[in-house]
């Protein structure tokens, strides 16, 4: 009997459609589960007949593998990570690959990395995106760890990964250690903000404009057909139109209650830890976390008067009006995909990661939830100027943000003056005007600082790197703070 091309641990749907996905390429894939049953249905149930090997225990998924090894976990985050990796330690060889393709926390990955690299052997990371349907026929796929290891696993990832129309895999080396899991961290941030701006679009529709949801559906299908041809647009446009066993649109009844997992608030800290204004993404986050204080909302609605004011133009102004939306809505994703991108290259600094990050873009491409043709036009910005500082500067992205600058304007006003919450088409435009300001008011803030802090502060008529500091009270000297009682 032939050795396996790899060993995947982890028969939950995602681990089992990534090895029905990589059998159907042409892979012989070995599997193992922690309750074994699961690997007896598997390879009775829908591996019957298949190239893939049940093993009963770790030393016999290891004997039946190609050297050197590649052992796939798709085992819970956390804890069982490390259980897998020290069981499997003792049975690897020399530049054997463990890979965990779960959603850990990309600091757990650059442990672990250091750790199973001690040990001589090899590790990879990997985000997979894009659900269990991506899973079995194409996910996203962002691999980091040991650079050796890629050329071993880059046949298999990027023969099951998701492609774009000319074929690309949606799938390539990341960097090292952490870098493939904080890249996909980023794209669930991303995915955050994506999902709060089409949220807003829609609350702004339904209680200022006043629209019923098979209206909305309308207007989500012809905005499929421009700049925001999406995965997400396209679910909203479908979800939209879906009706209850009542024939009521099914949204409706949903309650209006977020849930999380956890990565956008990583994401969030990372950014905060890293000094990034990632706002949009932060403003998704909470968002979620007030849509969650339900009954706490009730409350106010009745207190503080829930209502909305409502728009009322003529049947042409509504129209515009909505366009001017799906401007705010673009305008605001490429201020989410900057501060996002911002994220990624003052990390790969921090941790000193190459990021080919026309390359992520690619990967984002297909496959994933964020997919869409917007993600096209960051590929191009950054094979025009790898190093590109900030999307917003590129020109393609420059000369669009000016087009759309009036109407997301008016679009933010309308909603503040509706009383309608817009935190992510509000905060997008705030960080634009803030990003696009040579004089802040920090001068002022510095003035303070030095005030009760004694701080220090730089002059805009001296070279930067002099510090002075002001004796504001006439009393206190120079030299504490502890002294003014200003
Ligand atoms: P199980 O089928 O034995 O529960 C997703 O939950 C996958 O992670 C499953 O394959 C599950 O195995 C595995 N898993 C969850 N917790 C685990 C643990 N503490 N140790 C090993 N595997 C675990």
């Amino acid at each position: 009997m032939s050795k396996c091309d790899i060993g995947l641990i982890g028969l939950a749907v995602m681990g089992e459609n990534l090895v029905m996905n990589m059998e159907s390429k042409g892979f012989r894939v070995a599997v193992f589960n922690r309750t074994v049953e699961k690997v007896t249905n598997f390879v009775n149930g829908r591996a019957a007949g298949k190239n893939i090997v049940g093993c009963m225990s770790l030393e016999e998924l290891v004997d039946n593998l190609e050297k050197p090894r590649r052992i796939m976990l798709m085992v819970k985050a956390g804890k069982p990570v490390d259980d897998f990796i020290d069981k499997l330690i003792p049975l690897l060889e020399e530049g054997d690959i463990i890979i965990d393709g779960g959603n850990s926390h990309f600091p757990d990955t650059i442990r672990r990395c250091e750790y199973v690299e001690s040990k001589g052997m090899r590790f990879i990371g990997t985000g997979v995106s894009g659900g269990e349907e991506g899973a079995l026929n194409g996910p996203s796929m962002m691999p980091g760890g040991t650079p050796s290891a890629w050329e071993y696993v880059k046949p298999i990832f990027q023969a099951i990964c998701a492609k774009v129309e000319d074929g690309s895999p949606c799938c390539d080396w990341v960097g090292e250690n952490g870098a493939g899991h904080f890249v996909k961290m980023v794209h669930n941030g991303i995915e955050y903000g994506d999902m709060q701006l089409i949220c807003e679009a829609y609350q702004l529709m339904r209680d200022n404009l006043g629209m019923s949801a098979e209206e909305m559906h309308e207007v989500f299908k012809a905005w499929k057909k421009t700049e925001l041809d999406s995965y997400l647009i396209d679910i909203t446009t479908d979800i939209l139109a879906y009706k209850d066993e009542d024939g009521e649109p099914i949204v409706n009844h949903i309650l209006d209650t977020a849930g999380q997992k956890g990565t956008g608030k990583w994401t969030a800290i990372a950014a905060l830890d890293e000094g990034v204004p990632l706002t949009l993404i932060g403003e998704a986050v909470f968002s979620r976390c007030l849509s969650a204080m339900k009954s706490e909302r009730v409350n106010a609605s009745k207190a503080l008067g829930g209502s909305y004011q409502k728009f009322n133009g003529t049947a042409e102004e509504k129209a515009a009006f909505i366009e001017s939306i799906r401007k705010a809505l673009l305008a605001s994703k490429i201020i989410s995909y900057a501060q996002g991108y911002t994220l990624m290259r003052t990390a790969a600094k921090t941790y000193n990661w190459n990021l080919n990050y026309g390359g992520i873009a690619l990967m984002w491409r297909g496959g994933c939830i964020i997919r869409s043709v917007f993600l096209g036009k960051i590929k191009e910005a950054y094979d025009r100027d790898p190093s590109l500082s900030n999307l917003l500067l590129d020109p393609y992205f420059k000369d669009k943000i000016a087009s759309l600058v009036p109407e997301w304007r008016t679009v933010v006003a309308s909603a503040v003056l509706a009383g309608v919450p817009t935190p992510a088409f509000a905060s997008a435009l705030s960080y634009f005007d803030g990003y696009r300001s040579e004089f802040l008011p920090a001068n002022l803030l510095q003035a303070q600082r030095d005030y009760f802090g004694a701080h220090t502060y730089e002059r805009l008529d001296h070279e930067r790197g002099e510090f002075f500091h002001t004796d504001w009270t006439g009393h206190g000297g120079n030299t504490s703070a502890g002294v003014y009682n200003a």
